[in-house]
């Protein structure tokens, strides 16, 4: 059966990169769905991407209008069985194994068009797993987009070995002709490519604040002067989230037992204490 051009989406999360994906499906004129578990999440997601936008208008990237518009193509579900005319679903939520695979097979079976494309924001977990929650993994591939989302151009594409060729090429051209996001692909393995590099060396990072061996603000301030890096790696964990990297780098180390991935004491502390970055307030910087 051909498949459509892609007009409705679904996301699942308005979390930092739910709210982040929905935005620039709305900003492209797609019609975008967002499932969050209560109203009250929701209303957060809602103003989370209002925020965005309002940002996108004060930077002049954005008129009032194209505002008011992409607002209109938002609406906020807490019902999965919503979704059941979507012809994309990008899933963002936690960085939870056990809890993408309840939601892939809730969705397999709320989504009937055969041509719809199930894709995951995941940093981590292998696709396959949220393939085979399916019955029909061929329409499950990996959409990794990055934070914060209306900045940033790329778009990780990760294909498994059940993903079929019609399903990524669909994916692909919606991330690249629809949301002009530039597309790499990925084989399906732990942390895919960026995550494999950037994993790796946050961490080293923590480990270095965690010996003594320079303070924050130095190990920040040095990757910054001396790299050109837009942010040092301690505020960039802030930014992407302490318990979404210790999650990540779990996974990553349960799948190559490389030692570099296995997440430092003073992250695993940091996330017991509820220190988790910029979106609870606080982790190696105060915000407020
Ligand atoms: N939403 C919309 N626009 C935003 C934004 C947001 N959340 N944050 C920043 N912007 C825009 C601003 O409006 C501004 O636009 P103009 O230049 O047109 O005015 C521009 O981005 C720059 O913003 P600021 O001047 O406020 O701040 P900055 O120059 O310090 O940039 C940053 C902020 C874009 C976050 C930049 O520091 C940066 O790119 N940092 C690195 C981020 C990064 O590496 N992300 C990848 C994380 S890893 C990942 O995502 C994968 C994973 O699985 C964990
Ligand atoms: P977040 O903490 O900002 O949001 C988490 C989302 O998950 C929220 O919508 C929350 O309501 C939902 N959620 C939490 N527990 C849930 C549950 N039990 N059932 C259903 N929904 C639940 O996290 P985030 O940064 O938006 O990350 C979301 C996904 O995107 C993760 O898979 C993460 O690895 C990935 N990702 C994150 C970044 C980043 O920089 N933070 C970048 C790329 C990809």
């Amino acid at each position: 059966m051909a498949s459509q051009k892609i007009t409705r989406v679904g996301v699942i999360g308005a979390g930092q990169m739910g709210a982040g994906i929905a935005e620039v499906c709305a900003r492209a004129s797609v019609d975008v769905l967002v499932y969050e578990s209560t109203r009250e999440l929701a209303a957060a997601g809602r103003s989370r991407v209002m925020r965005s936008l309002d940002r996108g208008v004060s930077s002049g990237k954005l008129t009032e209008r194209e505002r008011e518009q992409a607002a209109w193509r938002l609406r906020f579900t807490s019902d999965l069985a919503d979704f059941a005319d979507r012809q994309l679903v990008i899933e963002a939520v936690v960085e939870d194994e056990a809890v993408k695979i309840a939601i892939f097979a809730e969705l397999d079976k709320v989504v009937t068009d055969p041509t719809a494309v199930l894709a995951s924001n995941t940093s981590s977990i292998p696709i396959m797993k949220l393939g085979m929650a399916t019955q029909n993994a061929a329409r499950v591939v990996g959409m990794h987009f990055f934070n914060p989302v209306p900045v940033l151009p790329l778009v990780e594409l990760v294909t498994t070995l059940m993903t079929s060729p019609e399903v990524s090429e669909r994916a692909e051209d919606f991330a690249r002709d629809v949301l002009g996001k530039q597309v790499v692909r990925s084989a399906d393995r732990s942390g895919f490519v960026v995550n494999a590099l950037l994993v790796p060396y946050l961490l080293s990072a923590i480990r270095m604040v965690e010996s003594g061996f320079a303070t924050v603000e130095d190990i920040d301030k040095a990757m910054v002067l001396g790299c050109a890096h837009p942010m040092g790696p301690l505020r960039l964990t802030d930014l992407v989230g302490l318990d979404t990297v210790k999650a990540i780098a779990d996974k990553m180390y349960e799948e190559f037992k490389e030692p570099l991935y296995s997440p430092p004491p003073l992250l695993m502390r940091m996330v017991e204490a509820g220190r988790i970055g910029k979106k609870a307030g606080r982790g190696f910087y105060q915000y407020d």
